[in-house]
């Protein structure tokens, strides 16, 4: 089916010269007389456009609900600029177009650019990557470039920014498609489970191994193995790693076969991969292995531009997610969502969007509607917007009742996410707990051999596997071999761990 373009006719000359030179080049195009009739297209249920060429009248207010309507629905916009507009460029960002042309025009430009945008929607579709802003833009040109190759790929963000989206993206336009993705997260697990998690393992490897499990690796053959926190590898299990990397093969703990594998390794780490290096946490070898191909996601916050957009596209999702009818989000309160700080990044944005299309009562977001530790939160520029009238003298117990409603709603949310990642994790929960406690001396590992393994402020993960084993040692009263079946390890590497930690 050739793809759709609406133009308006409001410069006419433009329009149809426009118009002759798209149907030229094989679109589906028709030329619409007022901005009402476009956004009864785009609100309609029939053949939505793939584009639409606005000729003119930008400053007219049906061209800026239209705009805002074309957002809510992914449809990408050309907006044909005057020659006389001063700022154009910041014309363009107020109104949402996704791309602008100063008049005159050469209806061959447009026909490149309306491919162009074509095409880049078509690709955000597919990987569900929201963005207009440049380094978005230069993410979704690298992932179509790594998609067809089987280079290994880095990708580097803070929490939230879109590494596993970039992933998932990576695989769905490659040629693997059709074969499995499998995401391990390396930080969720200790060395030893990790170890039989990604190369398997075979009956009797260690107490407890009962059967042969097959490895996450041996079942991504053909497909993508996505690592994620690939940062937090032990080092023995670095250099497995490494050893797949090289030469795709490994074996099974406990196993002496080599098995072969055809994966594809993405992986992803939060924090830059090379300060590992730097502090001989990470082999510098793998590193330079796992970064053939690098993909840096930059922070929310340095991409403001881009926080409108996906304010817009997720509260027209939940909306529908939840039945809502809505109305958006009014200018002040969008100005405090794009001015806020988000240390989590994306994720952090839709979240809260969720909670507030759930929550707010007027069926628009307002100023007042955003919760005050966003609101104070502007990120060094200045003071939050402040919003006149109205919502300050909204009653104390009204306010109340939306806090603790937001509270719920934002815990919801959180169980959710804890849900997800608990039903991720392939093996069952272990049975040490870790509870948080006040913070105290962290190497008192006498009070933390009381009941369950206590983690404190200030404890690294050695100290944390210590007082595992010493709970575990106390539990099983100094039995060596139900201690480590209590810890799902094999009594030789409580051994090593004995040795290691002065136990034994
Ligand atoms: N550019 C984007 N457009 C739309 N949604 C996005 C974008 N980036 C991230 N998201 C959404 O934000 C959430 C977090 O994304 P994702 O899990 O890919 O982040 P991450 O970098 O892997 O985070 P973490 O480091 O915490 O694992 C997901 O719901 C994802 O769909
Ligand atoms: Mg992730």
């Amino acid at each position: 089916m050739p793809d759709r373009i609406l133009v308006t006719t409001d410069d006419l000359e433009h329009a149809v010269r426009i118009n002759a030179g798209l149907e030229a080049a094989g679109f589906d195009t028709a030329m619409v007389s007022s901005f009402d009739d476009v956004r009864q297209a785009v609100r309609g249920r029939g053949v939505q456009p793939d584009c639409i060429i606005l000729t003119g009248g930008l400053h007219e207010s049906p061209a800026k609900q239209l705009l805002a309507s074309a957002q809510d629905h992914a449809i990408s916009t050309l907006g044909l600029v005057e020659a006389t507009e001063p700022e154009p460029k910041d014309l363009a960002r107020e109104l949402g177009l996704t791309a602008w042309l100063a008049k005159p025009v050469d209806p061959n430009e447009a026909v490149t650019t309306t491919r162009r945008l074509i095409d880049r929607r078509k690709l955000q579709q597919r990987t569900g990557i929201m963005g207009e802003s440049a380094p978005i833009q230069e993410v979704l040109v690298k992932i179509e470039q790594m998609a067809p190759v089987t280079s290994t790929v880095l990708v580097e963000g803070e929490s939230g920014t879109g590494k596993e989206l970039v992933a998932k993206g990576i695989h769905d336009l490659s040629p693997r498609r059709g074969k499995p993705f499998i995401a391990v997260n390396c930080a969720a697990l200790p060395e030893t489970l990790l170890e039989s998690e990604l190369f398997g393992h075979e009956k009797g490897a260690f107490t407890g191994a009962a059967e042969r499990r097959l490895g996450r690796f041996e079942l991504a053959d053909g497909g993508t193995i996505f690592l994620d926190e690939v940062g937090e590898m032990s080092p023995s299990t670095q250099v497995k790693l490494l050893r797949v990397l090289e030469d795709h093969t490994f074996f099974r703990v406990g196993g002496v076969q080599p098995i072969k594998v055809d994966v594809r390794v993405i992986a992803a780490s939060n924090r830059a991969l090379k300060d590992g290096v730097a502090l001989g946490q990470f082999r510098d070898d793998l590193f330079y292995r796992l970064n053939v191909l690098a993909i840096y996601l930059p922070p929310l916050r340095e991409r403001r531009s881009d926080i409108p957009l996906l304010v817009r596209r997720f509260i027209a999702e939940f909306a529908a997610q939840h039945d809502r009818q809505f109305n958006g989000i009014t200018p002040e309160a969008l100005q405090i969502l794009v001015d806020a700080e988000w240390p989590g990044n994306v994720r952090q944005l839709r979240n809260l969007v969720e909670s507030m299309v759930v929550l707010a009562p007027e069926g628009e977001i307002r100023a007042a509607d955003i919760p005050p530790d966003i609101r104070d939160r502007t990120g060094g520029r200045g003071l939050p917007v402040l919003v006149p009238g109205s919502r300050a003298s909204r009653d104390v117990a009204g306010q109340e009742v939306q806090f603790i409603l937001r509270s719920l709603v934002e815990l919801k949310l959180q169980i959710e996410e804890l849900r997800r990642r608990v039903e991720d994790r392939p093996v069952p929960a272990r049975r040490v707990e870790m509870i948080e406690v006040a913070p105290a001396d962290p190497l008192d590992v006498e009070a933390a051999t009381e009941g369950p393994v206590i983690y404190r402020a200030g404890m690294t993960m050695a100290d944390v596997e210590r007082a595992a084993i010493e709970a575990a040692l106390k539990e099983t009263r100094g039995n060596r071999r139900k201690a480590a079946e209590v810890l799902g390890i094999g009594e030789r590497t409580l051994y090593r761990k004995l040795k290691e930690y002065q136990l034994a």
